[in-house]
């Protein structure tokens, strides 16, 4: 969505910097923002920083260096408050693999205090088309199966901010298509925040308002995605994906 209605920034980066044990450099300097109800996609080669980032806006990892802030408060002591309105999911995490599938969600649903679980359950997995999985043991799901349900377990708490890390990788094309306008159409229904990573360059084209291009640990290039594919004088997001990660130099390249 436009941020032209609502410009508060849900979530802000500024100079975030990871470094590990072993001296690799996840993030070098990474800023922005992300307002209230704009989709966002963060974007980057393998390797680029994406995860990390999320993690620590998260609070699941700490940065070396700089700031988080979400909804104003800090990621690691406001934790709870922020979970609160803030969701993720990705098709590389698992839920407790024993538990059916309505037990899980009932499990985050009373850890986000949700009301009337049952029927909230009900909707989303409606909504994802996997109300037939309701009583499936979690672990027995396939990979795209499991990726429904991560979704459903995202929107449980009706999220102000939602971290989607790949979310559309295990799925089949017809699926991976009507999860994206399911995103879209909760997203513009609620006016809900996104930041969004994906390799599937039609998802970004589809769903993100605007795109930030993690190069070398901070953001290189950064537009709606139209507004890129012109600037880069290429036919395609994908096309200048290439670019940029093949040029290494985003200056040139653009
Ligand atoms: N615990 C760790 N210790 C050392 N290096 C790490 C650790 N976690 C991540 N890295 C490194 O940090 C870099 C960034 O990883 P990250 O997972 O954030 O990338 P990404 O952009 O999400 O990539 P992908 O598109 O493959 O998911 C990688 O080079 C990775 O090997
Ligand atoms: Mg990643």
């Amino acid at each position: 969505m436009s941020n032209s209605t609502s410009p508060s920034p849900v979530l802000s980066v500024r100079n975030l910097r990871r470094e590990f044990e072993n001296g690799a450099v996840a993030v070098q300097d990474l800023s922005f923002e992300v307002c209230a109800g704009e989709v966002v996609g963060l974007l980057g080669a393998n390797g680029a920083g994406k995860t990390t980032a999320m993690s620590i806006i998260l609070g699941l990892m700490t940065a070396t260096s700089g700031s988080v802030r979400v909804f104003g408060m800090d990621p690691i002591r406001d934790r709870v408050a922020i979970l609160r309105r803030c969701n993720f999911a990705s098709a590389y995490t698992d839920l407790p693999s024993n538990l059916y599938v309505w037990q899980n969600l009932t499990v985050f649903g009373r850890i986000y205090g949700v009301k009337d679980i049952a029927a909230r359950i009900d909707e989303l997995l409606s909504l994802f088309e996997i109300t037939h999985l309701k009583n499936r043991v979690t672990g027995h799901l396939s990979a795209g199966e499991g990726t429904r349900l991560q979704l459903c377990k995202a929107l449980l708490n009706q999220p102000s901010l939602l971290m989607l890390d790949e979310p559309t990788a295990s799925l089949d094309p017809d699926i991976a298509d009507k999860v994206r306008k399911i995103l879209r159409r909760v997203q513009q229904e609620s006016g809900l925040a996104i930041l969004y990573t994906s390799h599937n360059m039609r998802d970004i084209e589809e769903v993100c308002d605007r795109v930030l291009f993690m190069h070398k640990g901070r953001v290189a290039a950064e537009g709606s995605p139209r507004e890129i594919v012109e600037r880069f004088k290429q036919a395609s997001m994908e096309d200048v994906f290439i670019r940029i990660v093949r040029d290494g130099d985003i200056e040139s390249a653009a």
